[in-house]
């Protein structure tokens, strides 16, 4: 899938592949967090915004237990699957993400036969803006509602998270699908990842005359490469040799001494895991207050430390964090895994046009391509849209 075409006469499409009128339409967003990066798979805190683009999925449901699936951004084949064969590792392509949302929801005990699917989208791939969450989501909710079951939203993002390390085989954590599945208009969402505790924030930037916008490096980031474990795996290993169920439960105070209990390579990542949770606590305390010029500097040290520390930035994510400190935004960092993808940034709404120009002239200068940037407007969960 591309991400970039979109396509709105789902119904059409749907009864022109597939040969008869579709049940319904549902759309699950992209998302960006606003700080709190590789904090969710070490039971820790996040703060993220639903994007206004989705997936949108338009299906029916089929009693022979077959799973047809279209795509618009696709090659313009359907792909055709049965319920009861599917097994991890034994999908490949885009198709994988929908295939893994049936089998995650069977594998939890509910009863999801066939169905025929038409996906469409328009959130942008590989930009590190949780499309695949996004297609894995719309693809739950949908099978959720055409087969009537009742699972709360909490739940059902565990099970679309199953789906995406078991079934697809990326040992993301929770964050993108609570991010896709239970994100409001108009907030950000604290969600604490131990326990799935969420409070919903208010977050509207245009009303202190502020933007955020959203930098797609076009440096394509994949999840599955093996990186990401390897550092999720050295979270689990320091905490492990800490004693401590994990990296969420070292304070700030205990910081010192933890340290010098572990080996060189694993200090950077505890480093940061500590500090992004207390950047989280910090934007949580500000944004109600309405102090949101002061959330800049808490997102600039973000990406410091992931810079730094964590290391899963890349020259073109810091580029357009210094280009935009020196444009004068209030603040940006990378976004999501790292290792290329999108970068947020803050700025006052006035000057949008000179920050946006500085990127892209930094990165002609530097041989980059011309990099995405649109405005990141907290969108709705989601939701059922006919
Ligand atoms: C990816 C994963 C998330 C999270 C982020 C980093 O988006 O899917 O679970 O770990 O990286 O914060």
């Amino acid at each position: 899938m591309t991400g970039l075409a979109f396509s709105f006469d789902l119904g059409s499409t749907f009864a022109a592949v597939f040969g008869t009128d579709p049940t319904g339409t549902w759309a699950a967003p992209g998302r960006v967090n606003l700080i709190g990066e590789h904090t969710d798979y070490n039971d820790g805190f996040v703060l993220p915004i639903a994007l206004p683009q989705t997936v949108r999925v338009t299906a029916r449901r089929r009693t022979d237990g077959r799973l047809r699936l279209f795509s618009t951004q696709g090659d313009g084949g359907v792909v055709e699957l049965s319920v009861t064969e599917l097994a991890p590792g034994q999908v490949a392509g885009w198709a994988r993400y929908p295939a893994s949302a049936v089998w995650a929801l069977r594998a939890a005990g509910h009863h999801v036969g066939g169905a025929d699917l038409h996906v469409d989208s328009d959130v942008p791939t590989g930009a590190g803006l949780s499309s695949s969450a996004a297609l894995t989501a719309a693809t739950a909710l949908a099978c959720h509602d055409l087969y009537e079951l009742s699972i709360p939203r909490a739940e059902l993002a565990r099970i679309v998270q199953r789906a995406e390390n078991e079934f697809v085989g990326v040992p993301c954590g929770i964050m993108d699908q609570i991010a896709s599945l239970c994100c409001t208009e108009g907030h950000a969402l604290h969600l604490d990842t131990r326990d799935l505790t969420q409070h919903q924030i208010p977050f509207d930037p245009a009303a202190q005359g502020l933007r955020l916008l959203v930098v797609d490096t076009g440096v394509k980031h994949d999840l599955g490469d093996g990186a990401y474990a390897e550092l999720r795996a050295g979270c689990e290993r320091a905490a492990t040799l800490l004693g401590l169920p994990a990296l969420r439960d070292l304070r700030p105070d205990g910081l010192a001494a933890a340290l010098v209990l572990l080996p060189d390579e694993l200090r950077p990542l505890v480093r940061h895991v500590v500090s992004e949770n207390e950047r989280v606590r910090l934007a949580v305390k500000l944004l109600p207050a309405g102090r949101l010029e002061a959330l800049g500097a808490v997102l600039t040290a973000g990406h410091a430390s992931l810079r730094d520390d964590f290391r899963v930035s890349c020259p073109e994510t810091d580029l357009v964090v210094d280009t935009a400190a020196v444009a004068g935004a209030r603040g940006a960092r990378m976004t999501g895994g790292g290792f290329g993808g999108s970068v947020i940034v803050l700025v006052d709404e006035p000057d949008v046009e000179q920050v946006s120009a500085a990127i892209a002239e930094a990165f002609g200068r530097a041989g980059y391509a011309e990099p995405r940037i649109f405005p990141a407007l907290p969108a709705a969960g989601a939701h059922r849209l006919c």
